[in-house]
């Protein structure tokens, strides 16, 4: 937005505040957010805008133009529209219907940065989203459930439970069912016109029979859930428990109502505000590494914690230099070594002391290495985990010491309370974007795919396939003729190919590579055998390093799906920012391209790997 247009917005902001009687703060304005709300009755959209108004006030020349949909799709495209002619630096929204919002969302994406709260849409034509996991949420909720019966002596209990037609609450519901049944719980669902105390309480009242035989009531807010209280003690009920949902503090907030007993537990569902606005501001400052998703932590919070929760810094003493130590994986390809290189440059730039020690790919190797660091009282450790299983016993260790443990590039295949973070890809998605391609590539055949996988294990691979297999799924001319590990290595990658042509005619239409490694063995193999890579069989892979895209560029790689290995920079800032007591997300996802042939050559100039 040109200067002579934010010098009007901010007289426009100026005129605004006076009539709105807001304190008038005499600031040039440098950028000029437009926010579009859902709606702002229900509560957790009201927290969301008070966070946001928060954190906006903290930096000097940004303003907030806020839009109220209330809860009207239409009028809420209208409201990004209107914001958009204001000639607004960035949007922030929070969608009623992100399905029915997607169209403008892309629309404005095309125009200014995006960041979307609270549902991820699909497809990725946002800057940034942040929101919970709200399976997660549901999985919580369920556990939760559970304790309480257990506590309670109780088994083949039966909750009720009082959802909201929303998106996240049918997720949540889903999630939470799942558990519960597992156990042997029955759950009875009612919708709520309104997510609201009132209506909760009205309409137990008013059929007090929904509570016949129920032991749990579990509201998708803590609003419902104190109406819910309101109701049975009105009706004389004792020897229900209730779980609620959201967490907040203040007046008959989730904290509020676990602290006086009025319910015995809640989900603590973060609404992103405060780093909606730390990334709007470091997005417009044009900061580089920027995710492209942010999962907010949720917490089971019960009376035993309420207290500590709500303690402002979660560590306690920031050390004058950060002793950090890193289990990295030994250098067992391109994308390996590119990783390592960004964490040690990033240390060094942020004056992190960094101690990153290589092991076999053995996780006994790697969890010995990190009770080495539990030993030597590290402040923050970090694992690239070869393989998902079998960390629980360090882990644990790790959290007996008060260790944070940050886990980059690779999952583990254990709860989030045993991690702080986790800093990488979305696997899964890279997974689903080889096989989009592959379908767009060769539509309406039989395809016959050779699969390479990764390191049998390693959440890249078990991912990378599930992603895969998932979009295939649904056409029944596409299959995976083939699979064999190729452990993430050149070497190993064609010592598969050379082993398939051995035992069989050549029959393959594709080749799907776990990572570009694997699939750079398979070329002269093949060409050996007079088949043209790139030509005779289509080949993706996984990574986006250097030689990929050279074969690529050469006609012999067709599709290469970026796996960001740079992420020094978002671990660095995350160990920083953890270190001065803030709560870090639950994962940060990597923003990642996908190279093909119609790709603009100037994506694949200035590359760091
Ligand atoms: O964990 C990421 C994977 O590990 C990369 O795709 C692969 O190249 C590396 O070995």
């Amino acid at each position: 937005m040109s200067r002579f247009r934010r010098r009007i917005m901010g007289l426009l902001c100026l005129a605004l505040s006076i009539l709105c009687g807001c304190s008038v703060r005499q600031t040039s304005v440098e950028y000029v957010i437009g926010v579009s709300l859902a709606n702002l009755q229900e509560q957790w959209r009201l927290v969301l805008k008070d966070e946001l108004e928060a954190e906006a006030e903290k930096y000097d020349g940004v303003r907030l133009v806020i839009t109220d949909a209330a809860g009207d799709s239409e009028k809420q495209e209208s409201d990004v529209e209107r914001l958009m002619s204001y000639g607004i630096d960035l949007l922030i929204i929070s969608p009623s219907d992100v399905e029915a919002l997607t169209p403008v969302i892309s629309r404005t994406y095309e125009k200014i940065p995006v960041i979307v709260l609270d549902r991820a849409m699909e497809g990725y034509d946002y800057s940034l989203f942040i929101g919970p996991d709200n399976d997660l949420i549901g999985r919580q909720a369920g556990k939760t459930v559970l304790e309480l019966l257990a506590e309670d002596g109780i088994s083949g209990a039966s909750v009720l439970e009082m959802k909201n037609n929303s998106f996240a609450s049918e997720s949540r519901s889903a999630e939470f069912v799942k558990t519960v049944s597992e156990s042997g719980i029955a759950t009875r669902s009612i919708d709520l016109p309104e997510a609201t105390r009132d209506c909760a309480e009205d309409t137990l009242l008013a059929s007090p029979e929904l509570l016949e035989g129920i032991d749990v009531i579990f509201a998708h807010n803590d609003y419902m859930a104190y109406g819910a209280r309101l109701a049975l003690d009105k009706l004389g009920i004792s020897g229900i428990r209730i779980v609620g949902l959201d967490g907040f503090s203040g007046e008959n907030g989730g904290l509020q109502l676990v602290e006086q007993g009025a319910i015995d537990a809640t989900v603590t569902c973060p609404t992103g505000g405060t780093e909606a606005i730390r990334y709007a501001v470091d997005i417009m400052n044009q900061v580089s590494g920027i995710p492209k998703q942010i999962i907010l932590r949720s917490h089971r919070i019960r009376p035993d914690n309420v207290t500590d929760y709500q303690k402002e810094s979660r560590i306690t003493g920031k050390p004058s230099v950060i002793r950090v130590g890193y289990a990295q994986i030994d250098e067992e390809s391109h994308w390996r070594a590119a990783c390592t290189d960004s964490i040690r440059q990033a240390a060094k730039d942020f004056d992190i002391d960094l101690t990153m020690e290589f092991t076999q790919p053995l996780v006994e190797e790697q969890t010995r290495l990190v009770q080495k660091f539990i030993d030597q009282d590290m402040d923050v450790i970090v694992v690239s985990p070869v393989v998902a299983e079998g960390w629980r016993p360090v882990l644990e260790e790790a959290r007996k010491a008060g260790i944070p443990v940050l886990l980059v590039d690779r999952m583990v295949d254990e709860e989030e309370e045993m991690y702080t973070s986790f800093i990488g890809a979305d696997f899964e998605e890279e997974g689903r974007r080889c096989a989009r391609w592959l379908l767009h590539e060769l539509p309406g055949q039989p395809i016959r795919v050779l699969e390479l996988t990764g390191t049998e294990g390693s959440s890249p691979a078990q991912s990378r396939k599930i992603g895969f297999e998932e979009v295939i799924d649904g056409e029944p001319e596409c299959e995976i003729a083939y699979s064999a590990c190729g452990d993430f290595s050149r070497e190993e990658g064609g010592r598969v190919m050379q082993e398939y042509l051995e035992e069989h005619n050549w029959d393959i239409d594709a080749i799907f590579a776990h990572n570009d490694d694997m699939a750079l063995g398979t070329l002269e193999i093949m060409a050996e055998q007079g088949i043209r890579p790139g030509m005779d069989v289509k080949i993706m892979s996984v990574d986006g390093t250097s030689d990929a895209l050279v074969a690529l560029q050469a006609g012999k790689v067709n599709c290469v799906v970026e796996c960001n290995p740079l992420l020094g920079p978002q671990l660095m800032k995350a160990i920083t920012d953890l270190m001065q007591g803030k709560e870090l997300p639950l994962r940060i996802i990597t923003d990642e391209s996908v190279f093909t042939k119609d790709t603009p050559r100037s994506q694949f100039q200035n590359r760091k790997y």
